[in-house]
């Protein structure tokens, strides 16, 4: 499958990007972004320095901060046990903002339209709405579509508000690169 560009999209810097990678339109990608076997929906803006590899998808509408760093190994050696190594995915919903310099465990679903804080390191599952901050990054808040602050009983007025532990997105986070690169 040949990697595909929408229209629209500003890519600063197209020698960052890599392999069977999709970008969706009207998005907009920073000066030294590296992206590579990952996808990205319409309407993004990934900002200078982020790094997404194999195994992350990001749905339409997302921020993703500069220096955001997400990662698919979770016991990453140089060397790995031939055979061995596994891709473990991330799945990042829509309309989700990553603060800057914030790091993602992966394996992990970050939920529509949560926010996380600058410098957070996500090691769990995000819940829609949530506003999430620190090392290890805790719920601290929610806010609406539009990243403002609402208490949590405002949370069932939230439009298309539903769980992130889907099964079918769990059977998705662990799999191994052969699976990723059927087809290409
Ligand atoms: C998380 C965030 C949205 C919170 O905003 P806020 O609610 O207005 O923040 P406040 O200043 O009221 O802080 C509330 C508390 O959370 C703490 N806090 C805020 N942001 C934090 C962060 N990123 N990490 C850790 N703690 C944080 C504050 O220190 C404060 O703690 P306290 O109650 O003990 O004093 C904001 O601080 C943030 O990080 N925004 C993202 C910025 C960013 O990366 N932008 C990218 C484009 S450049």
């Amino acid at each position: 499958m040949p990697s595909k560009i929408g229209e629209n999209t500003k890519i600063w810097d197209e020698k960052g990007l890599w392999g069977d990678y999709e970008i969706g339109s009207n998005c907009v990608i920073g000066k030294f972004v590296e992206i590579g076997n990952a996808k990205i929906g319409d309407n993004c803006k990934v900002e200078a320095f982020a790094f997404i590899p194999p195994g992350i998808t990001i749905e339409d509408n997302v921020f993703i901060g500069p220096h955001v760093c997400f990662t698919n190994d979770m016991y990453p050696r140089a060397v790995p046990k031939e055979g061995e190594w596994q891709l473990v995915k991330t799945h990042v919903k829509e309309g989700a903002s990553i603060g800057a310099n914030s790091t993602i465990r992966c394996g992990i679903i970050i939920g529509e339209y949560s926010l996380i804080g600058a410098g957070s390191v996500v090691t769990k599952d995000v819940p829609p709405h949530a506003l999430v901050v620190g090392n290890p990054a805790k719920v601290i808040g929610w806010v609406d579509k539009h990243g403002k602050k609402i208490k949590k009983d405002q949370l069932s007025i939230v439009e298309d508000f539903e769980l992130v532990n889907d099964q079918e997105l769990k059977e998705m986070k662990t799999k191994t690169e052969e699976d990723l690169m059927e087809g290409v």
